[in-house]
């Protein structure tokens, strides 16, 4: 069954918890949605994990609608979120709609992720007005990393905290959908969560949220150095990989692959003859 806004809202109220993961490519949204994720998130965390930068800054409205359009054709029945990449949004609310519009009408995604609170809901307002079902994202919002000095959790003092509860309220009002909470404590996420009446999905905001997402790179093993403490390797094919790669070079180099059982015969007259041409 195909996840949809309306779905996703049901969750939040029979409380069947929503499960997103971020996929940036056929492959793996084609696994996951094999294996029944509520939503997909074509997250901008693809300017680190697939390309390598050191943050989501650099990100284009190009790279996002490539990798969502990708996920699109891999994912059947989850709920594809794309997001808005820095700059997409900021500057103006056209801006806004019309990147907004690319997402879905290029990409294939379901519904938008855009960051901030009180200052982007002229933004969401404009977007949901052109039937674009639009997730927000509140709390160490990657894209605001200089601002905040670094990725620091976010909402620990009381005029922060206030300040993220009028948020989320103020982007539900404007039309969110559902909103991500990243980075902030458990007991104010939960508190927001009772206060919403949309899903709110989260990561680093512990277990009082009505969704989790991971970036699927982090729960599966595939990063490296060290990970934020809210990650959980739930399966570490990042070893499996390792260990695939290895004995590929050294079976190749022996000569142990292929073998019989990966090789395409011929009958031996076809080769006699060739033999015999060769003189
Ligand atoms: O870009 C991303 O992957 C995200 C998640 C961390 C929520 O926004």
């Amino acid at each position: 069954m195909k996840n949809t806004v309306l779905t996703l809202l049901q969750q939040k109220q029979s409380g069947d918890k929503i499960t997103m993961l971020t996929a940036y490519d056929f492959t793996t949204a084609r696994i996951m949605d094999e294996c029944g994720v509520n939503a997909i998130l074509i997250g901008d965390s693809l300017g680190m994990v697939m390309l390598g930068y050191e943050n989501t800054l650099p990100v284009t409205m190009d790279d996002m609608v490539h990798h969502t359009a990708a996920v699109a054709r891999g994912a059947e029945n989850a709920f594809i979120v794309a997001d808005m990449p820095f700059m997409s949004y900021q500057v103006c609310v056209q801006d806004a709609v019309r990147n907004a519009g690319r997402l879905i009408q290029e990409g294939g995604a379901n519904a938008v992720k855009l960051e901030g609170g009180a200052e982007v809901c002229e933004q969401i307002r404009a977007i949901v007005n052109a039937s674009i079902p639009v997730v927000a994202h509140l709390g160490l919002t990657p894209q605001s990393v200089n601002a905040f000095g670094g990725f620091k959790v976010q909402g620990k003092s009381v005029e922060k905290a206030k300040k993220l509860l009028d948020d989320a309220k103020k982007i539900q009002e404007a039309g969110a959908c559902a909103v991500v909470l990243e980075g902030i404590p458990a007991k104010l996420a939960e508190m927001i969560t009772r206060q919403l009446s949309i899903p709110t999905i989260g990561i680093g905001a512990g277990n009082g949220c009505d969704g989790q997402v991971l970036v699927y790179q982090d729960m599966l093993g595939l990063t490296t150095g060290a990970t934020a403490k809210f990650v959980k390797c739930f399966a570490d094919v990042g070893t499996l990989m390792r260990q695939g790669i290895h004995d590929y070079i050294q079976q190749t180099k022996t000569g142990a692959f292929p073998s019989e059982e990966h090789t395409y015969a011929v009958s031996d007259d076809v080769i006699t003859e060739l033999i015999k041409e060769e003189g």
